[in-house]
């Protein structure tokens, strides 16, 4: 893209200020704003004018398979799981696009050392996680990782620094995810410099997207993978690839599984499966009615009892149908840094304007039929979102030490 073909476009939208500070750029500076301006997709931007709207229909329980029946059926899945991984046909994909604002390091959030006698690294807990399964079934597991354009290559050369913990280098493919340009509240596109529009990830739900158009949808064919494990970077006892998991899902028919944990408290402050107009979804715990929170099942248990934890198993055969272009778009207030009038860089303290991102609850909707599987929380629950308090590096210490992880 030349400058001409740029200043029609960004005029056709009404963004000309990007270019304000063009000529006083130097020639790589001016190449690089010119690509970012061709491979951004400003159509987000019309999401602000009121035509998508996040009005949800209507919600229904939807029964989560519990612990008991697991373990009755433990053997018949943990058997069908470690064939299905030994036949090659499960991947994972670490979602560590996040910008992990809430812990504040000055890094990625995999590279974050959670360690008190000795270093142990976010990402390192989760490879030792997955390590045990390749171990338990003999197999390596295709591992993809996807970062984001700001942490990209400090989460490769550090998996390359650590020898990636031991796992198989050829084993794992990095991605980076697709970026979305953030806006003030009036739709105007911040600058985070002179040459670069102000950018985010996409969103959680971003990575099936993000996949295809870094070409890996190739790899899933070519490897024969039918099914992938997506999980959170920040869940440092969760589970990888596991068998029962992977096993009840795959028997129960599903397009996706979803491992749940039974909430806490009826107000906890997390996502809760069940149906919406009949289909799967996720109900987020500020849209719970007191009535949905009161609700009982046939059993007389709370109906809307089990949290997701960021981690599914996701059928590739139905991806198709969560095609970028059939997922909506969320605008989010956030704070989002800038270059002001003059020129200089601002950390804004309170949110100045809107990003855009896409959810995972949207690709749960898309789907026609999706398996809430229980886990014990204890066992297999500890995000770390903050530095102290709720979902800390605290409380995640103390539950790696309670379940034998040497930190
Ligand atoms: P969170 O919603 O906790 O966001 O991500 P975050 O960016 O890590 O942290 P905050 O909110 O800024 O403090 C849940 C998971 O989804 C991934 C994160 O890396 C984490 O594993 N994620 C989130 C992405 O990969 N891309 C995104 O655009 C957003």
């Amino acid at each position: 893209m030349n400058k001409s073909e740029a200043i029609k476009l960004l005029s056709s939208i009404g963004q000309e200020h990007v270019l304000k500070y063009y000529d006083e750029l130097s020639e790589e500076s001016r190449d690089s704003l010119l690509s970012q301006i061709e491979e951004t997709d400003f159509s987000v931007l019309s999401r602000l004018n009121g035509t998508h709207s996040d009005v949800r229909g209507e919600f229904s329980p939807l029964a989560a398979m519990q612990i008991s029946e697991i373990e009755k059926r433990r053997e018949e899945f943990y058997k069908a799981g470690i064939e299905t991984i030994r036949q090659g046909k499960t991947a994972a994909l670490l979602l560590a696009g996040g910008m992990g604002t809430r812990l504040g390091a000055d890094c990625p959030k995999g590279v974050f050392n959670i360690g008190v006698t000795k270093p142990l690294y976010i990402f390192e807990c989760l490879i030792n996680n997955l390590l045990s399964v390749v171990k338990e079934t003999d197999t390596w597991i295709r591992l993809f990782v996807m970062t984001s354009e700001k942490n990209h290559n400090a989460t490769v050369s550090f998996f390359k620094e650590k020898n990636f913990f031991g796992y198989r280098e050829d084993k794992v493919v990095f991605f980076k995810q697709n970026m979305a340009p953030a806006c003030d509240f009036n739709g105007k596109l911040y600058m985070e410099a002179k040459d670069r529009i102000s950018t985010s990830p996409n969103g959680n739900a971003g990575w099936y997207s993000s996949m295809v158009r870094a070409g890996l949808d190739k790899i899933l064919e070519d490897e024969g993978i039918e099914w992938i494990n997506i999980f959170a970077v920040d869940n440092v006892l969760q589970r990888i690839c596991d068998p029962c998991f992977i096993g009840a899902t795959v028997l129960a028919d599903v397009s996706v599984g979803s491992k749940v944990v039974r909430k806490a408290a009826p107000d906890e402050k997390v996502g809760v499966m069940c149906l919406e107009d009949g289909r799967p979804s996720i109900v987020e715990y500020y849209e719970l009615s007191d009535e949905m929170m009161n609700a009982k099942d046939a059993n007389g248990d709370p109906a809307y009892n089990y949290g997701v934890i960021l981690n599914y198993l996701f059928k590739v055969s139905e991806l198709e149908s969560v095609a970028d272009d059939k997922m909506p778009m969320h605008v989010v207030k956030k704070k989002i840094p800038y270059i002001n009038e003059n020129g200089d860089p601002v950390e804004p303290e309170e949110p100045n304007g809107f990003k855009f991102e896409q959810l995972v609850l949207d690709m749960i909707r898309q789907l026609s039929s999706c398996l809430p599987y229980e886990v014990i929380r204890e066992n297999e629950f500890a995000p770390i979102k903050n530095l102290t308090g709720v979902d800390s590096v605290d409380t995640a210490r103390e539950l790696l030490k309670k379940n034998g992880v040497e930190i």
